[in-house]
């Protein structure tokens, strides 16, 4: 069996509109990040995930979009994603960020990547939206930002005693 591939998506990245909308349902704000970003997607045979990573400069990056088609889900993908992605921006980027919705699911899939909470935008959702959004039956209302430390795999890389396999608990 083939294994997963992922890809960055150079051309024709609104293709990937219908699975980017799950992951930031505002069209207007993915057009002002899609272009700049870099997209990746993994392929099993055919798309599961997508997640576009942006410079903000000061050597920090910024997750703007993660998503696993709902038929899916669960199954590993944006984990494989997110992994493909620290290994391939290590060596160039210290600090990784992104702003999510407050709800337990998705900061436990961060947790698990050795993200932690940096800050909080209060009302971010319920000012955004003119329509209360859910997730996990969840109405969102505050926007949480999350941040980890790329530069701690690339010292443990540069000392091989200290080598680090697995995902790091916070
Ligand atoms: C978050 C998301 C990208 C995860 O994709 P995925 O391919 O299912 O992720 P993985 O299979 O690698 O990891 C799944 C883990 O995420 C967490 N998780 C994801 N969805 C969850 C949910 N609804 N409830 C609880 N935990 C959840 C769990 O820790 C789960 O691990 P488990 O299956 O061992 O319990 C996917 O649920 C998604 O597309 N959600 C909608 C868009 C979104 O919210 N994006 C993130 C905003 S930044």
């Amino acid at each position: 069996m083939k294994k997963p591939e992922i890809r960055i998506v150079t051309e024709h990245k609104k293709e990937y509109l219908p699975l980017l909308l799950l992951g930031d349902e505002m069209e207007s704000n993915i057009d002002k990040y899609l272009e700049r970003g870099e997209l990746f997607a993994l392929f099993d045979p055919d798309l599961k995930s997508v997640c576009v990573v942006t410079d903000e400069g000061d050597d920090t990056l910024e997750i703007q979009n993660l998503a696993t088609d709902e038929r899916y889900q669960r199954r590993g993908y944006a984990s494989k994603l997110l992994n493909h992605i620290f290994d391939h921006y290590r060596n160039r980027y210290s600090r990784i960020i992104l702003g999510t919705g407050d709800t337990p699911g998705i900061l436990s899939f961060y947790s698990r990547f050795g993200f932690s909470v940096a800050g909080r935008e209060p009302d971010y959702f319920t000012k955004l939206f003119n329509h209360p959004i859910y997730e996990d039956g969840v109405m969102l209302r505050d926007r949480v930002l999350l941040e980890k430390d790329l530069a701690i795999i690339r010292e443990a890389l540069a000392r091989p005693a200290d080598i680090f396999i697995g995902t790091p608990s916070i």
